[in-house]
C-alpha cells in the first residue's frame, strides 16, 4: 500500500508581538492508505498546528507555513488555491475536534447540519441528504436516528455530539480523517466507545486516520504506527508494537515511564525533568538536550536528523549515530 499523505520538512511559524513562534520546524511523516497514525506529545508541542497546517486552516496572520511539502494523494496541498483546498476539506480530508460543542452550530438541528455538509459538497437534495444523515447516525450508534436528526446540539450529551461530528466527517467518505484529541473532553466510559467506533469505521470505510492525542494509552489501543512529537519536531516514529516495546528516544522512554501501570504497585507517576522549551527561542542543537539524561557535547550544537536505526523505526538522537 502506498502513502496517502506525505509531510516533508514542514515549518509553520506564528509572527507575534512576543517574537516568532516556531510551532513546527521541520516535521516529516507519512500515512499509508488504511493506516492509523498516532501523533503523540506534550501540550504545546505542535500537534494541533500539524493538523491545521494539513487542513489549510492556519490563521494568517499571525501564522504562515514557511517551508516544506504536504503531498496528499500525489497532490501538493501547499500550492492549491483556497478554493481548491475548500473542495478537499471535508470531502477528501475531514477533521474532528476535541470539543464537539464548539464545532456544531447551536441554532440548527444536528441532522440539518450534517445534511447541509452533504449538500454543500455533493449537491444532494436536502431531503435526501437528511435521510443520509439519519442513516449515518445509525452507523455511529446514535439511538433513534430519525428522532435524533431533529434535535438541537444542547439536547445531546457530549458523547452524542461527538458521534454527530463523526457522522458529519464520514458523510463524504473522506480518504483521510484527522481526529485531534477526539475523546479528551468526554467521560472515560464514553471515550472507549468513541475510539472503538472510529476504529470500526476506519476499517469499514478503509480510510486513513491521523489520531492526535497526548494520551499514550489511547494511542496504544488505536494506532498502527506512532510518531512522537517534541517541540515542533518528530523525534521518533515506528510501528506501534516496536515503539511501545522498545522506545528509542530518551523522550519517548520518559513518556512511557510516566504512564501509570496497573500491574505495578506504583502510585506516583514518573515525570520528565525540566520544562517544555520556549518556541520563540528554542534550545540550539537537539531541542530535547536541556532535559535529556544522555546529553553529550554534540547535542548542544547539532540537530540530530530523524533516521532509521532499525527496520521501520526512526529516531532523531545523536546517541544512535554511527
Ligand atoms: N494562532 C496562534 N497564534 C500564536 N501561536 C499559536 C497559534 N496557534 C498555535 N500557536 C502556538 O503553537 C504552538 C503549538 O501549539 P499546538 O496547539 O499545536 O499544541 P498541541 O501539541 O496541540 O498542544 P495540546 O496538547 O495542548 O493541544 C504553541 O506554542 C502555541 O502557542
Ligand atoms: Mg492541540
Amino acid at each position: 500500500m502506498g502513502s496517502l499523505l506525505e509531510v516533508k520538512d514542514l515549518a509553520t511559524y506564528f509572527y507575534t508581538d512576543e517574537g516568532i513562534i516556531k510551532a513546527l520546524d521541520g516535521v516529516s511523516f507519512s500515512i499509508d492508505e488504511g493506516e492509523i497514525l498516532g501523533l503523540v506529545g506534550e501540550t504545546g508541542c505542535g500537534k494541533s498546528v500539524t493538523a491545521t497546517s494539513i487542513m489549510g486552516l492556519i490563521p494568517s496572520p499571525p501564522g504562515r507555513i514557511v517551508r516544506g511539502s504536504i503531498l496528499f494523494n500525489g497532490r501538493e496541498l501547499l500550492s492549491l488555491s483556497e478554493r481548491q483546498m475548500r473542495s478537499i476539506r471535508g470531502r477528501e480530508i475531514a477533521m474532528i475536534f476535541q470539543d464537539p460543542a464548539s464545532s456544531l452550530n447551536p441554532v440548527f438541528r444536528v441532522g440539518f447540519q450534517v445534511a447541509e455538509a452533504i449538500w454543500a459538497h455533493l449537491k444532494t437534495p436536502i431531503r435526501e441528504a437528511l435521510l443520509k444523515a439519519a442513516e449515518l447516525f445509525g452507523r455511529v450508534n446514535i439511538p433513534d436516528p430519525l428522532v435524533a436528526i431533529s434535535r438541537y446540539p444542547h439536547q445531546l450529551s457530549g458523547g452524542m455530539k461527538q458521534r454527530v461530528m463523526i457522522a458529519m466527517a464520514l458523510s463524504l467518505n473522506p480518504k483521510l480523517l484527522i481526529a485531534d484529541e477526539p475523546t479528551t473532553a468526554l467521560d472515560v466510559s464514553i471515550q472507549a466507545q468513541i475510539l472503538s467506533l472510529i476504529k470500526r469505521l476506519q476499517r469499514d470505510y478503509g480510510s486513513s486516520v491521523l489520531l492526535i492525542s497526548h494520551d499514550l494509552g489511547v494511542i496504544s489501543t488505536m494506532a498502527h504506527r506512532v510518531a512522537v512529537m517534541y517541540s515542533g519536531l518528530i523525534v521518533e516514529e515506528g510501528r506501534a508494537e516496536d515503539l511501545f516495546q522498545k522506545p528509542l528516544h530518551p523522550y519517548t522512554q520518559g513518556l512511557l515511564a510516566a504512564i501509570p501501570r496497573v500491574d505495578e504497585d506504583k502510585s506516583e507517576l514518573a515525570v520528565i525533568e525540566g520544562t517544555i522549551p520556549d518556541l520563540t527561542n528554542p534550545p540550539a542543537g537537539c531541542r530535547f538536550h536541556p532535559r535529556c539524561p544522555w546529553v553529550m557535547k554534540i547535542c548542544e550544537a547539532e540537530r540530530p536528523p530523524l533516521k532509521a536505526v532499525e527496520p521501520k523505526h526512526k529516531v532523531a538522537c545523536h546517541a544512535y549515530a554511527g
